[in-house]
């Protein structure tokens, strides 16, 4: 059977990961987080000090930009690959709202974009893989076989956030989740480049009202279809 472009593409927390990580160990394909690493240079970024609450020294970061090194090794207890920045594991810090609150303005800068995109396509490069993000089908692999677009109502997918932050032992409030998720959604959308959009041969689907089952049931239908 051919190899295939998968791209899932949609807003904060739509569960574009879940249904990402599903899809590639079903199909034995791999899975690239890019949202992963446009974390990991924020976590760069606020770990040298060029980002706090109310300073960015965009020029620092975009001209140290070469010392990032962010890679993925697949953890077979986990059944998926961990990111890490320069050698360390940092799956657990970039999922921090701290974090959360600063990728955005990251992630408009676009020295930071043309780095990693470049990197995302090497990764894609022989097909086979599975990738999710906000530009995927847009820019990265425009040539997709499969684009979806994954959307869920914000409270929905802030209480998915919430539950996932609370789970994992953080101390955070339900408010300032569903804030951090409005807002990355508003500026990943407003950015000039590569904004969060619909790619016109996307897939929307709307997952507010479905289980993970018929999530993934949707999904791979949609896959065999194309394959
Ligand atoms: O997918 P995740 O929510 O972890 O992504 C974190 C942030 O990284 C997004 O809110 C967005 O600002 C940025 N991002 C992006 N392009 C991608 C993936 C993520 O701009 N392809």
């Amino acid at each position: 059977m051919q190899n295939i472009t998968i791209a899932i593409d949609g807003f904060s927390s739509t569960g574009k990961s879940t249904v990402a990580k599903q899809l590639a160990k079903h199909l034995g394909y791999i899975y690239v987080d890019t949202g992963a690493m446009y974390r990991a240079v924020t976590l760069y970024t606020m770990q040298n000090g060029w980002i706090d609450k109310d300073q960015f020294d965009v020029d620092a970061l975009v001209s140290n930009l070469d010392k990032i090194v962010i890679s993925f090794t697949f953890n077979p207890e986990l059944g998926f690959a961990e990111v890490y920045l320069n050698g360390v594991n940092i799956e657990r810090e970039i999922r921090t709202l701290e974090v959360s609150s600063f990728v955005s303005k990251v992630a408009a800068i676009p020295e930071v974009r043309y780095q990693l995109v470049k990197q995302q396509q090497k990764m894609g490069k022989d097909k086979g893989v599975v990738m999710d993000g906000r530009d995927i089908g847009t820019v990265v692999f425009p040539y997709a076989e499969l684009k979806l677009f994954m959307t869920a109502s914000a409270d929905k997918r802030a209480i998915r956030r919430f539950d996932e932050l609370i789970g994992r032992g953080d101390d955070v409030k339900y408010e300032d989740v569903l804030r951090n998720v409005k807002e990355r959604d508003y500026i990943d959308s407003h950015r000039e480049d590569s904004p969060l959009v619909q790619a016109e041969d996307a897939i929307a689907i709307d997952n507010s009202d479905l289980t993970l089952e018929q999530q993934f049931d949707t999904v791979l239908n949609l896959v065999n279809k194309t394959l």
